[in-house]
């Protein structure tokens, strides 16, 4: 049963200076949520029920964001605004959320170390906050969550990417296929180059990890970027246990390029049946505008 998460939320977020000078990436809304907000919420969909988040300087508009704000809750019940009230108390009680600062970025694997004592002895779920994804009839953490169920062992959500994107991602190296989109692992290196990737299978920012990986992240070396990188202590801890990959059935945006972001927008945009109708005029106007350029 996994019933725990860690979210690493404490990057600098320097694809998108300037916003983040000030401002957790994290709390950048898509139409008007904070794409950490439906991060959350798929991982209570997987059936999680805490979350640490993990935190530096800075980041504390995400604790408040997920905290009651009482004074807002009373100017909205004096003006008898109830849904606007529903939408910021259902925040409030979203989930049960735990926060620990990191007070170093030395890297992903550090930021998860953080999360040791919180998680203990048992196997947790982690999302990373630049992935946000929509799933296909189920969210992609349960997808994952359903598989380490039936095999045990740690589990590295995937997607296949363009040969000359393999320098943006944890690439894995299968040995076999148990069944379609799942493999038995061998090896997995951080963002090699095209020539040197030994497959085009990605991590995608959404793992069920056996609480062995803190013993391995403990005394990992810096890697790529000179980074202590999650992706490296993965690898050494599948001499001892088994690491599969599972491609992930959803659709996936990086929320941390601006190209991801603007796209996210308009996909969100386009599903949600208040704004829908708006964004479609919008852009054909846009496209129109654009043809007679
Ligand atoms: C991190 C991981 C990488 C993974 C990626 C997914 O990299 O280190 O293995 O493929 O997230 O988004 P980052 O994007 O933080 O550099």
């Amino acid at each position: 049963m996994i019933k725990k998460a860690v979210i690493p939320a404490a990057g600098y977020g320097t694809r998108f200076l300037p916003a983040t000078k000030a401002l957790a990436k994290e709390m950048f809304p898509i139409i008007d949520t904070p794409t950490i907000q439906y991060i959350v919420e798929e991982a209570i969909a997987s059936g999680i029920e805490e979350i640490l988040i993990i935190v530096s300087a800075n980041k504390n508009a995400i604790m408040d964001h997920f905290d009651r704000n009482l004074e807002l809750e009373g100017i909205l019940k004096e003006k008898n605004k109830t849904e606007e009230l529903n939408i910021v108390t259902r925040v409030s009680n979203l989930a049960n959320i735990h926060y620990i600062r990191q007070k170093e970025q030395l890297g992903l694997g550090h930021a998860v170390l953080c999360a040791k004592a919180f998680i203990g002895n048992e196997p947790f779920a982690l999302l990373l906050g630049d992935d946000l994804y929509v799933g296909n009839e189920k969210p992609v953490l349960r997808q994952l969550i359903d598989k380490y169920d039936q095999y045990g062992g740690s589990f590295l959500g995937t997607l296949e990417v363009d040969l000359q994107d393999t320098s943006k991602y944890g690439i894995c190296k299968p040995e076999s296929v148990l069944e379609p989109g799942l493999s038995l692992l061998s090896s997995v290196v951080e963002k090699p180059k095209p020539e040197v990737a030994p497959s085009r299978s990605a991590i995608g920012g959404r793992y069920v990890l056996s609480p062995t990986i803190f013993k391995y992240l403990e005394n990992q070396e810096r890697g790529a970027g000179g980074e202590i990188q999650l992706t490296d202590a993965i690898k050494r801890m599948m001499t001892e246990e088994k690491v599969f990959s599972y491609d992930v059935d959803g659709k996936r945006y990086d929320i941390g390029s601006r190209i991801g972001y603007i796209e996210a927008t308009l996909d969100f945009g386009l599903k949600r049946d208040d704004v829908r109708p708006q964004v479609i005029e919008l852009l054909n106007k846009k496209l129109k505008e654009l043809d007679q350029k």
